[in-house]
């Protein structure tokens, strides 16, 4: 495994432990691809899979020569106007008006590990001999500029990180009309593309379409990667299914607009390109600058989607995530939002906290509310200092009382947004993001930031940074609610306002890494109004995120499956909340919620002082339950059992297992009740075959039989005299338990 060379046919086979992907020089100097997919053995060539011939309709690049055509050809990194129709991977623009650009082949470097990538999140090696990087260097004669394209090959996942870098090394200046990361031709079109869509409040559900010919595409043009659509697709089979079969993941390493999309032309190919989305993107070059382009996480897995989850669960959680609480399990935690939303003074929220305390919760979390003069979302946003109308003693003294009870504290900030009411904006009113003579449409009532201006981001780092310091603060929920309107900022000339959207992203890039710098014990929470900008960009700064606003039991069951395509549990924050349900109006149980919430970061966020003795009991178990096993679900492996997106979605199956496979935890969820049901199993996966394992501490189970025969769900039982123990009715769950037993003791 690792990167293989053939200098004298200049062919490169990346090898990773699941797959091969095998590029090589073209007759034109461009680098073309021969072949991406399942590991194949080393040979010394592979040029054969380069296959031309005249077609007479094409275009081609050289007289006499009818067969070369871009059309046609596989290509790393393609660009327009040079025979090839499909849309390109970038675009610049001369001086003088041209947009044809040829990048050629001059050499390669070969190192260990994988280097970090200037001001953007990326995956990383702790030990080089983890991954080989091998980077292309390309130049254009006419313009001078350089092109580096840069791929890193873990050796020990089906994983490769893709980004490329141009630089202007000429003399004129140079727009970037488009600069994507990655760019991959596949031979055929027999796939299926999955994505991951929605809107808040109902983040992230699972859509799968045949690929067809022409492009399809998702996108964001709203400032962050979105609820609507994350930066993810995958490829897979027909034919494949959770457990089985190929697919090829494209996951985009950035928070803000992007494109990702399958393009297939008029031979039955497929063009993946991902990056930054070009709409409304221009950059510009002037001589000796550069521009880095995020990066593309390609994943491969024969073993079907949960093949594909594992291996990016697995990288995010190890080699994404950075810091403390990368490998530390993470503290139960209760936010006061849903119990007192912005009507809370001092000692409602000590003795919320205390009475959590009591049932074994360790994190007290105060959400907003407590700055400025906030008593709703219309004013203080940018005014970071604590409102002594509510809290007396502000946040140091607040903070004291709540670590007294012996609870560790945690704060609610939205630092990229500032209100109209607001003593910040009345000083700044040009620090926000709007463009000269119109006036700035708004979103929940504020207005963003220009964190592209370095004032901006520094201004905001002392503020937090104060607020971070005077108080005993171990945990930040960092908040985001709104999307970009009107973009543009008053720092940048005419001809540089495209780049805003990006700058801005640059800025809360430095300002996170700024605060995790210098609060490395702290433990950080994206947020984006909910689950609106769940992406791996922000997870290396932030090592979980709010997976939704929606905490209704049963919305979560497919947002919480429809994120962890992508996603470990590790990274997911999931919480019971009180019912009627504040965003369904849904009433589900203690229990249900209790048993969706534990597979992700778990939490409260009601007033449970409003429990009965009977529920506080049954939340304390949870906690005790939660407790027990976090570390299995935190970095156990998930696999998917039932779908709440197929057939009519009724049941909803999921489960962990331990790295060593000695246990396992099941959810199965069932939403409504039916009429004389069947007696359905459900088939386990990801268990040892050879193993025995005690389901719930009674009855011992094969592995090999729990995941070929099946588990039994013993509530699927209906009629009028209904089994003792049976759940009834709507909305009832259950959680399994799997312990692996020695087979000498029975
Ligand atoms: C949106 C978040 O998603 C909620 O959890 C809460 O923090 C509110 N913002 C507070 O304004």
């Amino acid at each position: 495994m690792g990167v293989y060379i053939n200098e004298e046919t200049q062919e490169f086979h990346l090898q990773s432990s699941t797959s091969s992907y095998i590029v090589h020089v073209l007759k034109n100097g461009q680098i073309g691809h021969l072949y991406y997919g399942r590991k194949i053995r080393h040979r010394s060539s592979f040029a054969h899979l380069f296959r031309i011939q005249p077609r007479a309709a094409e275009s081609s690049v050289y007289a006499g020569d009818l067969a070369f055509s871009l059309d046609i050809i596989k290509q790393e990194y393609p660009g327009y106007g040079t025979s090839d129709y499909r849309e390109p991977a970038f675009q610049l623009e001369q001086e003088n008006g041209s947009r044809i650009s040829d990048f050629q082949y001059e050499s390669y470097s070969l190192s260990k590990g994988k280097p970090s990538l200037d001001g953007l999140p990326a995956v990383y090696t702790e030990d080089p001999s983890e991954a080989d990087t091998l980077i292309f260097h390309l130049k254009d004669a006419v313009t001078g500029a350089a092109l580096d394209l840069m791929y890193s090959v873990y050796a020990e996942r089906g994983i490769i990180a893709r980004s490329a870098r141009i630089h202007n090394q000429g003399d004129q200046v140079l727009q970037a009309n488009r600069l994507l990361s990655a760019s991959v031709d596949f031979p055929d079109s027999r796939m299926h593309m999955v994505t991951l869509n929605g809107s808040w409040s109902r983040e992230r559900h699972v859509a799968e379409r045949p690929l067809h010919e022409g492009v399809q595409k998702i996108s964001s043009a709203r400032g962050t990667s979105s609820a609507q659509h994350n930066p993810f697709l995958a490829l897979k089979r027909p034919e494949t299914t959770e457990e089985s079969g190929e697919v090829f993941g494209f996951h985009f390493v950035y928070s803000g607009n992007f494109l990702a999309q399958a393009e297939v032309d008029h031979y039955d190919s497929t063009r993946v390109t991902m990056g930054i989305n070009p709409f409304d993107f221009r950059w510009r070059l002037e001589p000796g600058d550069d521009f880095q382009t995020p990066e593309v996480i390609l994943a491969y897995s024969d073993e079907g989607m949960s093949g594909l989850s594992g291996e990016l669960h697995s990288l995010y959680r190890e080699r994404l995530v950075r810091g403390p609480w990368r490998d530390q399990t993470r503290p139960v935690l209760i936010n006061n939002w849903e119990a007192t939303y912005f009507d809370f003074d001092e000692k409602t929220l000590v003795s919320l906290a205390s009475a959590a305390k009591d049932l074994g919760v360790e994190l007290f979390v105060l959400d907003d509310g407590w700055f400025g003069r906030r008593d709703d979302d219309t004013s203080s946003l940018g005014d970071w200092y604590a409102d002594t109308r509510k809290l007396p003693e502000g946040l140091p003294g607040l903070s004291k009382k709540i670590t007294d009870l012996g609870m560790a504290f945690g704060l609610w900030i939205e630092p990229e947004m500032v209100n109209e009411d607001s003593e910040l904006y009345k000083k700044h009113p040009d620090w926000i993001i709007h463009v000269p003579d119109r006036p700035s449409s708004h979103g929940r009532n504020q207005l963003t930031l220009d964190l592209s201006r370095q004032e901006v981001v520094d201004y905001l780092y002392d503020q937090l940074h104060a607020r971070l310091s005077e108080a005993d603060v171990s945990y930040v929920k960092w908040d985001m609610n709104r999307n970009m309107t009107e973009i543009g900022s008053a720092a940048l000339p005419a001809g540089r306002q495209t780049e805003t959207a990006h700058r801005y992203m640059l800025g809360v890039y430095q300002l996170y890494e700024r605060l995790i710098t210098a609060f490395p014990h702290v433990l950080f929470e994206s947020c984006a109004s909910g689950g609106c900008r769940f992406d791996p960009g922000m997870l290396y700064y932030a090592p979980q995120a709010w997976t939704s606003d929606d905490t209704d039991a049963i919305e979560r069951l497919k947002i919480q499956y429809g994120t962890s395509i992508a996603y470990p549990l590790s990274t997911m924050g999931a919480h019971v909340s009180d019912v009627p349900n504040h965003q369904v109006h849904r009433t589900t149980s203690l229990e249900m919620r209790g048993d969706v919430s534990i597979f992700g970061m778990f939490g409260y966020e009601m007033d449970i002082r409003k429990l009965s003795v009977e529920e506080q009991e049954q939340m304390k178990q949870q906690i005790a339950l939660y407790k027990a096993k976090r570390e299995l679900i935190q970095k156990g492996t998930f696999h998917r059992l039932l779908s709440p997106f197929e057939g009519d979605g009724n049941r909803t199956s999921w489960m962990v297992v331990s790295e060593n496979k000695k246990e396992a935890l099941v959810g199965w969820y069932r939403v409504l009740a039916e009429p004389n049901p069947g007696f359905p199993r459900v088939k386990l996966a990801g268990l040892d075959p050879d193993q025995l394992y005690r389901v719930d501490g009674g009855p011992v189970r094969g592995g090999d039989e729990l995941m070929h025969a099946g588990l039994l769900i013993d509530q699927e039982h209906s009629g009028s005299v209904p089994p003792e123990g049976e759940k009834l009715g709507d909305f009832i769950s259950c959680v399994y338990h799997l312990e692996a037993v020695d087979e000498e003791l029975l």
